[in-house]
């Protein structure tokens, strides 16, 4: 079972791949931390060669040391979409992202291209949407547990640019694939009611595919 969950910033695609991960054991990847770290280590260390020092970095990337780190304050948001629109770049974390893929077989990643680049096959793709104002709260409700001077506009304005940046980029744009499922989580009563959905649709991949 290969599923793909794309939406834009705070659309509760990550929250969505987490629960239905665990639910039937699929090896779960969030592919906007990969950017995020790319972008938190040139960021580091400056390096001469871009590429050539991420090829390295993701050569010898321990999945497990990447959760640890704090990649997501403004600053490396910003600076990530940046760094997402470059197609060399793009291909080092597809490469990593498609051996992952291939190591776990039963593996569920979430992002903004998995659908449509990453993971073109996949059994299901969900495509996730929340109406921004909501998405903001959200995010601004999680930054503010590390950071009491954020201010709710600031950050609504830094997720709308950012989602028009992944929408409208020329390489591996933020866009629904053909045959996604869409969830739309400000629609939905709570997180229970996500997972019901996803669920359902999932068991009836498994009955077509295994017939039980
Ligand atoms: O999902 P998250 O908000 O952590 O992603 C951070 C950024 O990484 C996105 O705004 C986007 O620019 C980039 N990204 C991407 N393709 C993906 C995942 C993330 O371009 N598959």
């Amino acid at each position: 079972m290969v599923i793909a969950a794309d939406g834009s910033a705070a659309s509760g695609k990550t929250t969505g791949a987490k629960l239905i991960s665990k639910k039937y054991s699929l090896q779960f990847l969030s592919s906007g931390l990969l950017y995020r770290y790319a972008s938190y280590q040139l960021l580091k260390y400056k390096p001469k060669n871009a590429i050539f020092f991420l090829k390295k970095c993701f050569n010898n990337l321990n999945l497990k040391k990447l959760n640890n780190k704090n990649l997501h304050s403004p600053e490396i948001s910003v600076h990530t979409s940046i760094v997402a629109k470059d197609q060399k770049i793009r291909n080092i974390l597809k490469a990593f992202q498609k051996n992952f893929s291939k190591k776990y077989n039963k593996v569920c990643i979430e992002g903004r291209d998995i659908g449509t680049v990453i993971l073109p096959n996949a059994d299901i793709k969900f495509f996730f949407k929340c109406n921004l104002d909501v998405a903001a709260r959200r995010r601004f409700k999680e930054l503010r547990k590390t950071n009491k001077h954020i201010n709710f506009a600031d950050v609504k304005k830094a997720m709308r640019i950012r989602d028009n940046s992944d929408k409208k980029r020329k390489n591996s744009p933020l866009i629904q694939a053909k045959n996604a499922v869409i969830v739309q989580t400000d629609k939905l009563k709570n997180i229970k009611g996500m997972l019901n959905k996803m669920s359902k649709i999932i068991e009836e991949k498994i009955k077509e595919k295994y017939g039980s």
